[in-house]
């Protein structure tokens, strides 16, 4: 898909699924928010819901999470306009409550045809519900994070959440070296640089973890 191509069917997907009425958030939401950033971005960050902030205004990150978000990004080199930021629910949980299951599994096909859209070579996921999403697996966030997984053609490194971060500030530290494996994921253009010794087989990290794995990857 040309990057024209790409613009033009990001912006028609957004028409398409914007007024999504396929579950309960959709009644208690004040926005949809699709996500935002470039449809040419090389690298996709994939949140977990929109929060407050995020309800009111359309997009996605704008809260204090969105705040640590946009200085890790800048610490690597990038604005938010250059990279493409989502969710895997696209309507605020009630108190920001967690995502549950049938809301995650109505809504995850607008994320993959983001995905697949879009085509970047790597997806950051932040926290726990958007890598057990991604990566088909039950592990936590602690054993994944920082991490390095193939699938397909695709890098998907997984990040603890920004906000979880704001909550134990001695994770901070972790977090900005991760940034910096992703400037280096970048930087090699989505080819996993020698030196990134972790590179996991997806298979052997999470077989027997879910059992639609084969049907979920094979979509991206
Ligand atoms: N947390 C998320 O996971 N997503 C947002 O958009 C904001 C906070």
């Amino acid at each position: 898909m040309g990057d024209y191509d790409k613009r033009e069917k990001l912006k028609e997907f957004y028409l398409k699924i914007r007024g999504c009425q396929e579950c309960e958030l959709s009644r208690s939401r004040t926005k949809f928010v699709f996500g935002s950033g470039s449809a040419y971005a090389p690298v996709m960050f994939v949140g977990e819901a929109p929060g407050k902030n995020e309800d009111l205004q359309g997009l996605p990150f704008v809260g204090q999470a969105g705040k640590l978000l946009d200085e890790l990004l800048d610490s690597i080199g990038f604005d938010r306009s250059e990279v493409f930021i989502a969710n895997v629910l696209k309507c605020r949980p009630p108190g920001n409550r967690d995502p549950r299951i049938e809301e995650i599994n109505t809504c995850k096909s607008y994320l993959l045809e983001q995905i697949k859209i879009i085509d970047p070579k790597i997806i950051c996921t932040l926290g726990k519900i958007s890598t057990q999403l991604l990566l088909n697996t039950d592990k936590g966030i602690n054993t994944l994070r920082g991490k390095v997984f193939k699938v397909d053609s695709r890098i998907i490194m997984p990040i603890n959440h920004p906000a979880a971060v704001l909550y134990t500030p001695s994770r901070m530290e972790i977090l900005k070296q991760d940034f910096q494996k992703i400037k280096r994921l970048i930087d090699s253009d989505g080819e996993v640089p020698a030196c990134e010794e972790d590179i996991l087989n997806l298979e052997s990290e999470t077989t027997g973890d879910k059992q639609n794995k084969g049907e979920q990857l094979g979509l991206f």
